[in-house]
Order: C-alpha cells, then sequence, then structure tokens
C-alpha cells in the first residue's frame, strides 16, 4: 500500500496501512488515527474531548503543555524521557500559578495509559493544562484546571527531507520574547504567538524555520527547536540567560555530546559565532536533531549535513528506538505492566 497524503502535512505514515479499519481517502484527520483522549482523569472517545468558547485559556492563552514521543523498540513501544516531561508540565503551570490537579506519577502513568488506550506502537504525545470556563476576569480566579492528553501520530516536524538534508533558516524580525516580560523556560500556550509570528514570517519567505534572537542581539532558539553549534570540533549552545525553552532534547544532546567526547560550552551565541560556526543543528522532540544546512541563504559546511552534527544525529536515533543499551533509562516502555518512570534523570 503506498503512502497516504494526511490533513497533516507532518503526518507522513500511512494511516490506513497501519488500521485497515479506516476508509481509504485523500485526507486524514487526528480523530481517524485517534481513538481516545484522556480528559480530566478520565479516557473517553477523541470527538468528547470538548470544551467551552469562553474557556480562559482560549482569550488568554493561559495553558502549559507538553510535546512528547513514543518511538518503536525491540521491547515494544517506549516514550522518550517521560518522567522529565511531566516535570517540566508541572513547573511551567507553577511559573504560571496553575496548579495542576494530578501529580507527577498520574501524569505519567495518563500518558502511558492513552498510548496503549490508542494501540499505538509509535505517536505523538501531547498533555495540556489549562484555565477552563468560569470567569473572564485576566485573573483566572474560579476557573477550573483542566488536564487533556492527546495521542496522535506526528512525522519529521521539519519534513523528512529536512531532517536529512538540512533546513534552511531565516534571522526573524521578529525578537524572542523577553526574560522580563515572560519565562521562556515554561511551555505556555501563550507563548507560542511569538514563535506562530516568526515561523510564519519565516514560510512566507521561502525558509524552511526562524531563528530568534534574543533583547540582547544574541541567538535565541528556533520558533520551537534549540540550537547548536560546531566550531573546530567543540560544541556550543546556549543556557537559560538566552531566553529558551530549557528543552529535554536539549539536555539529552548535552550529556550525548560528553559521552561521545565532544567539548560542550554552554554560554551565550552571539550572531558572529553562529554565523562562523563550522556547522549547526536544531533539536527538539518534534525536531529530533536536525541539520541547519544554511542560515538567509549562506550555506555551513557547503550545505550539508556536518559530520559531528550526524554523529550526534545517529547516537540520538539509537537512543530514542532502545538501540543503545547505556540509555534505556530514558526510555519508559509502555507495554510494560508497570510501565512508569517518575524519575526526572538529570
Ligand atoms: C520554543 C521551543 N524551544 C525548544 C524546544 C525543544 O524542547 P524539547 O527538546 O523539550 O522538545 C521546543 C519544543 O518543545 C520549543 O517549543
Amino acid at each position: 500500500m503506498g503512502k497516504i497524503e494526511a490533513q497533516y502535512p507532518s503526518v507522513n505514515v500511512s494511516i490506513a496501512e497501519l488500521n485497515p479499519e479506516i476508509p481509504k481517502r485523500k485526507y486524514y484527520t487526528m480523530a481517524d488515527q485517534s481513538k481516545y483522549i484522556w480528559f480530566n482523569g478520565e479516557i473517553i472517545p477523541w470527538e468528547d474531548a470538548k470544551i467551552h468558547v469562553m474557556s480562559h485559556v482560549l482569550h488568554y492563552g493561559s495553558g502549559v503543555f507538553e510535546g512528547i514521543k513514543c518511538y518503536t523498540t525491540d521491547e515494544g513501544p517506549a516514550i522518550f524521557r517521560l518522567g522529565d516531561h511531566v516535570h517540566r508540565l508541572i513547573q511551567s503551570g507553577e511559573k504560571y500559578g496553575i496548579q495542576i490537579p494530578y501529580d507527577q506519577d498520574v501524569l505519567t502513568q495518563a500518558c502511558v495509559d492513552i498510548v496503549n488506550a490508542n494501540h499505538f506502537e509509535n505517536c505523538y504525545i501531547r498533555p495540556i493544562a489549562f484555565y477552563g470556563y468560569d470567569t473572564l476576569g485576566v485573573h483566572p480566579k474560579g476557573c477550573p484546571v483542566e488536564v487533556a492528553i492527546a495521542s496522535f501520530f506526528w512525522g519529521a516536524y521539519l519534513g523528512d527531507d529536512g531532517v536529512e538534508n538540512g533546513v534552511n533558516i531565516t534571522v526573524s524580525p521578529w525578537k524572542k520574547i523577553s526574560l522580563d516580560a515572560f519565562p521562556p523556560s515554561a511551555k505556555a500556550s501563550g507563548q507560542y504567538l511569538n514563535s506562530m509570528l516568526a515561523v510564519q514570517d519565516a514560510r512566507e519567505r521561502g525558509y524552511d524555520e526562524a531563528l530568534l534572537l534574543n533583547q540582547d542581539g544574541n541567538i535565541a532558539e528556533g520558533s520551537g527547536q534549540n540550537i547548536f553549534i560546531v566550531k573546530n570540533g567543540k560544541v556550543f549552545t546556549n543556557g537559560e540567560s538566552a531566553s529558551i525553552l530549557m528543552g529535554v532534547t536539549r539536555k539529552s544532546v548535552i550529556q550525548l555530546c560528553r559521552d561521545l567526547g565532544f567539548e560542550i560550552q554552554i554560554g551565550d551565541l552571539t550572531q558572529e559565532m553562529f554565523m562562523n560556526a563550522d556547522e549547526a543543528f536544531f533539536t527538539g522532540t518534534a525536531s529530533e536533531i536536525t541539520p541547519i544546512a544554511s542560515v538567509d541563504d549562506s550555506p555551513f559546511e557547503d550545505g550539508k549535513p556536518g559530520t559531528i552534527t550526524l554523529q550526534i544525529k545517529e547516537k540520538y536515533l539509537n537512543i530514542i528506538h532502545g538501540k543503545d543499551n547505556g540509555y534505556k533509562h530514558w526510555l519508559t516502555l509502555v507495554r510494560h505492566k508497570n510501565a512508569i518512570d517518575s524519575i526526572v534523570s538529570e
């Protein structure tokens, strides 16, 4: 059976192949692939997971969320660094005073349960906690905190070609939200309007992704990815003071650079350092390790993925697919009877 076009451009799996019960048609929706959603403590049919249009989150973006991935491994589906993602969700909530009414263990188990309920072998998991319906005052007093966890297919975020051959990016005219206006280290719904402006502008001008500068004029991150550069065999990335989300993939890549024996330096990345780098790559749950081929039409390494980038990418892919025994503690086996990993690994 051939590859079938999906409504979501990045859904690059043949849905009908995975679920023969779904009638063959040109466009598939998330509901075609996913039967259930975890909503406020219960697993309910996808189509029943609804909120009121006057919910606080819809008007003010008052939600926090996560993006998590589950991969096929020889031991069945496994979720990558689940404990760390759930921990960040709770922390993001705390940064906004959003008290999530479920603890780390409950949310962790809920992620496992929703993958099992939908019978996925590999998928993306999207937990979100948000202020629901009560008042429209900006102060959310009285609004309930609601929690949903969805799971569905999501392929290469920046496209298969981008992951393979590198993406062409542009420095955005939109600055990254500053540390004194928002907590960029929280993954909060409203903050993504900043990312949306940047990526829309980049796509309109023919680039794959935007690179946002921070208030100091240094490199912050992509619209949904952290950034690394390589110069003279040494790997560099920025830290929290650069107005970035503290990515789980970033943390993993820092660790595996050390394990691979690469020197890694964490500090401000100036535009000059970036432009003069030998290699550059994005990291993110959805983007995994995506090489950057060029910035504003200036190529890195003849526009081909760099050799160190490729070594890091290969190691990362082996880890997420359970092929590297040294990192199995980063995986939560979904079909395992006691599949619960609330460990937040440092
Ligand atoms: C703005 C931003 N930066 C960085 C990342 C990468 O974070 P992670 O590796 O935890 O997915 C993401 C993706 O979640 C993001 O949205």
